[in-house]
């Protein structure tokens, strides 16, 4: 191996650390703590252990987490009844709804309905515009991640060329905008995208959001390039040498021969998007109490 592995896990707990700091401050400025409200439906064992680790999280940089957990059948208007709740609630800094929801609810009416400026997980169509057009919103927590880990390891992101894999509302079109927003030269590839080894050769920075396993090969690489992988797929038990191993889009083995820097699966990204959310959830505090902080989170 020769690429430099990037520590996702140690840049989390460094800006969980830090988030932790200013929300000490914001405690004793303001005599109430951030809080979270988390709204899982049904019982997706996948959400169950996400929406956990949320709370946990949330606890632990000392602000107060509210879990709703309503059953499989709940009419979507008593979950809009909910976020109207919460909406109007003064402890509730942020809130999300776990994805995905039962087939019988519409998702995006339910994103739709979370007041914009308390929805962490930036789904929301007014977040979505605002990124577009580069004003303050909130910015979905796993491409926001992927961009804090890109600029600490490679600095001015400017000039560079960037291929995102993968188009979904939740990763790769707003990574794409991020990127753009740091003046990088962006090509997003989709399962149409003709020649995609040659399109990824061509970037010096590559973010994988496709859910395909070790789909993306070394030799498809440019030497030295940034890779950022965000595919978290567990590998059949049956499959040999598989053993249900956790891989992410990149095969590891050969792209850490090429890449100059690459993220692990799993300790890469994966522990950005909750660090995220805890940035996310103190930044709309600490907006709605009008409360100064000092560091760049
Ligand atoms: N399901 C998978 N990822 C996410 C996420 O980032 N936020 C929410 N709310 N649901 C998800």
């Amino acid at each position: 191996m020769s690429a430099k592995l990037i520590d996702g896990k140690a840049a989390a707990a460094q800006l969980r650390s830090a988030i932790a700091d200013e929300v000490t401050k914001f405690r004793a400025a303001t005599g109430r703590a951030p809080g979270l409200a988390v709204v899982l439906v049904g019982e997706d064992p996948a959400s169950a252990v996400y929406v956990r680790s949320k709370g946990k999280a949330t606890i632990e940089a000392g602000m107060e987490s509210f879990e709703y957990k309503l059953s499989a059948d709940t009419p979507e208007a008593e979950l809009l009844d909910l976020l109207d709740r919460l909406n109007a609630d003064p402890a509730a800094d942020g809130i999300l709804v776990q994805l995905p929801l039962p087939a019988h609810i519409n998702a995006n009416k339910v994103i739709t309905r979370i007041d914009p400026d308390k929805d962490v997980d930036g789904f929301n169509p007014v977040n979505a515009g605002r990124l577009a057009i580069g004003l303050h919103g909130f910015v979905p927590c796993t491409p926001l991640g992927c961009l804090k880990l890109l600029r600490a390891e490679l600095g001015d992101l400017s000039g560079k060329s960037a291929v995102v894999i993968g188009r979904s509302n939740i990763v790769g079109k707003p990574m794409a905008l991020l990127l753009l927003g740091d003046s990088c030269t962006v090509t997003i590839a989709h399962s149409r995208t003709r020649d995609l080894p040659a399109v990824v050769r061509q970037a010096d920075i590559v973010v994988a959001a496709v859910g395909r396993a070790e789909m993306v090969k070394g030799d498809w690489l440019k030497p030295g390039a940034c890779v950022i992988d965000v595919g978290i797929n567990r590998l059949d038990p049956a499959e040999p040498g598989g053993k249900g191993r956790l891989v992410g889009d990149v095969d590891f083995a050969s792209a850490s021969q090429v890449a100059g820097a690459i993220t692990p699966v799993p300790g890469g990204v994966g522990p950005m998007t909750i660090a995220c959310l805890i940035r996310n959830t103190f930044v709309s505090a600490a907006r709605r109490a009008a409360f100064r902080y000092g560091k760049d989170l």
